[in-house]
């Protein structure tokens, strides 16, 4: 595992694999990597000649401080889980490093998506989001990026930005890993005591409840009867809606095909999200 902390040392390693005619690979991550990243590496690594994965907890993109300042980091730990899999390189840069004075993020509005879901809950995060994953594809021009199905809304927002700026870049979308019990795999799980973990299996539940109820009730009614099932657990539901997965409009009558749930709990301080497609 060759690792870089530097743009310059870590262009001319791309370079020299591009001029080989090597496919690059890369997978972004804020790191505290779980079997959730380190499956999504393993895809890349298979799918392309060389695999680049980069840590780098974005501060941009954390609406929250607090949340920024509670985020896990356990970068040895990270280094030993990437030499098990078939990780190439690992980017590791510095603040100063990506936001350096003369780089400037073209203009570009997310549009009507970031105003739903985690663009509403949480004010400026897309952008942020945009913009350091703007900054990393630039940096590492990478084939192939592999992105988390977990966040949906960012998956489908990175894919929309990739097309506005034309980069030649196939978005490589990958299924959520989750634990025996349905918890979506997420680094703010290492936040969670015994206790709260009980209460977080309550996402995947209430999803798999919505799966079985959009047969009989509408969109709306669903997501009443989700609202209910988290008021007689007492736990607190920031969101729960049914999207159309191609346009990112919220349902509410009717069922379209590829309806996707998409849920975030609070969990004492800490913010889970999930999602599923129910029909
Ligand atoms: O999903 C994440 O971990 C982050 O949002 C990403 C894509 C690495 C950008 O910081």
């Amino acid at each position: 595992l060759i690792i870089i902390k530097n743009i310059a040392a870590l262009q001319e390693i791309i370079a020299k694999q591009k001029s080989e005619s090597k496919s690059i690979g890369f997978v972004p991550t804020m790191g505290a990597l779980h079997l959730g990243h380190l499956t999504i590496i393993k895809k890349a690594a298979a799918e392309c000649d060389f695999c680049v994965v980069s840590i780098f907890v974005n501060p941009t993109q954390f609406n929250n401080k607090e949340d920024f300042n509670r985020y896990p980091i356990t970068i040895e730990k990270d280094i030993k889980l990437l030499e098990q899999v078939d990780c190439d390189l690992l980017f590791l840069p510095e603040v100063e490093e990506i936001y350096t004075s003369d780089f400037i993020m073209p203009k570009y509005e997310i549009g009507k998506i970031n105003e739903l879901m985690e663009g509403k809950f949480r004010p400026g995060h897309f952008q942020g989001v945009v913009q350091v994953v703007y900054r990393l594809f630039d940096i590492v021009k990478p084939d192939k990026a592999f992105f988390g199905l977990k966040d949906f809304q960012q998956l489908t927002i990175i894919k929309k930005m990739v097309q506005h700026f034309s980069f030649k870049i196939d978005i490589i979308p990958c299924e959520t890993v989750r634990d025996d019990k349905g918890l979506a795999l997420s680094s703010r799980n290492l936040l969670l005591n015994e206790v709260d973990k009980q209460k977080a299996y309550s996402l995947y539940q209430s999803l798999l409840e919505a799966k079985e109820l959009c047969l009989d009730l509408s969109p709306n009614q669903v997501k009443q009867e989700i609202q209910q099932f988290y008021k007689n657990l007492e736990l607190d539901l920031e969101y729960f809606e049914i999207i159309d997965s191609e346009n990112f409009e919220i349902l509410e009558e009717k069922w379209v095909k590829g309806a996707v749930a998409c849920v975030v709990v609070k969990i004492g301080q800490i913010r889970l999200i999930d999602n599923m497609q129910i029909n």
